[in-house]
């Protein structure tokens, strides 16, 4: 199997397990104790019919959108994961550029593994920081200056993660950074030689939006280890408050999935909401995203901008989210697993397709643009 054998995420997936070691693969494919929530993030899509409408004479069509003050070429970006180098040597920069080739936005990570100053430069296109709240609260202030300076242009603090998600697939295999590996970890390393090579040959890891301000060096800091000693448990919203007024400017919370915190968020000045959780990462058995989409947009829609992930694997499940009001759609194992399976050329491959997906449901739709969308055209089962 091949890139060019790969039509769908379920390809690249396959290829990406062929490619990767099971450590690490297990790692971007877990998720949260019985992965309840992973699963029915997809399926969710499914309760949920399109009812197209024809004969609207349909050859151009613009899946454009603003979303956060950016205007996207297409209505889905690249969220901001963790560790992408070890995915794939490129990581970040693999993604950065495919993300600019299709004009729509790419997230990096604060534990992500090139700079976000390196891709700033590199690239044109609108840049995420995904950010965490840290105990130490001059280090929030000088990351998010460092963003600033950079010329990051929204800033995305996750609230999802005040503690580690429980993945039980992590904790058989003893992945941590850097890798301190339980035995038959090790053995899956041994397996995979091609992947081990270019970890080797390029350029080492690191973590380089931390590694100017924590101590890395001391070995094993796993990231659930981050999670619970770095992190502050009682990041409130006056906390967050202080850092909306602090950033002025595009600012978005990752993870808010309540009528309430929206209506919070709203009031904090916040310019956008992300509805996600965290790919099933984190809460096992929270509802997927877009099974709340509908009542979170009714409540602060006209306010603020409300984005959905978690789960999005066809162009369909965009246009399902778009036509409930959502103003953008975030993926994450979609481009990770082309990224593993093939570098750029990967997710490349992965964003045209979904491209031509969300083209092509748009025309069968009888829409050419994404605001011509609506919940008329869906029915509930
Ligand atoms: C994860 C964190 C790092 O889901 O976002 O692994």
């Amino acid at each position: 199997m091949r890139l060019h054998d790969c039509y769908n995420f379920h390809d690249f997936r396959r290829l990406a397990k062929r490619r990767l070691p099971g450590p690490i693969f297990d790692y971007i494919d877990g998720a949260a104790d019985d992965e309840v929530t992973l699963r029915r993030n997809t399926a969710s899509f499914e309760n949920c019919d399109l009812v197209p409408n024809v004969l609207r004479g349909v050859e151009t069509v613009d899946i454009s959108v603003t979303v956060m003050g950016q205007k996207l070429a297409m209505p889905v970006y690249c969220s901001p994961t963790a560790l992408q180098r070890l995915f794939h040597h490129d990581g970040e920069r693999a993604v950065a550029a495919a993300a600019a080739k299709y004009g729509t936005m790419f997230g990096v990570s604060s534990l992500g593994t090139v700079s976000l100053e390196e891709l700033r430069k590199a690239h044109d296109t609108p840049q995420v920081y995904q950010f965490y709240f840290h105990k130490d609260r001059g280090l929030n202030r000088a990351m998010m200056q460092r963003a600033k300076e950079a010329g990051v242009e929204v800033m995305m603090l996750t609230v999802d993660s005040i503690t580690g998600g429980n993945r039980e697939r992590d904790l058989r295999t003893g992945f941590s950074i850097p890798f301190r590996l339980t035995l038959p970890g090790m053995s899956q390393f041994a397996i995979k030689p091609r992947w081990g090579i270019n970890y080797i040959t390029h350029e080492s890891f690191k973590l380089p939006q931390l590694d100017q301000h924590v101590d890395m060096s001391g070995g094993a800091l796993s990231i659930g280890k981050y999670f619970t000693e770095m992190l502050d448990p009682s990041m409130n919203w006056d906390d967050v408050a202080e850092m909306v007024q602090l950033w002025n400017g595009q600012f978005c919370l990752k993870g808010i999935m309540s009528v309430a915190d929206a209506k919070r968020a709203v009031q904090i000045g916040c310019t956008a909401i992300v509805l996600s959780n965290h790919g099933g990462r984190q809460l096992d058995g929270s509802r997927a995203a877009f099974d709340q989409l509908a009542e979170v947009v009714d409540a602060v829609g006209d306010r603020i901008d409300v984005i959905m992930d978690g789960g999005v694997q066809r162009g369909t499940h965009v246009l399902k989210a778009l036509s409930l009001g959502a103003k953008a759609v975030g993926v994450g194992r979609f481009y990770l697993y082309p990224l593993a399976a093939a570098g750029q050329a990967g997710v490349e491959r992965a964003l045209g397709l979904l491209k031509t997906e969300i083209e092509r449901g748009m025309k069968l739709m009888g829409c050419t643009a994404v605001a011509q969308l609506s919940r008329e055209n869906l029915r509930f089962r």
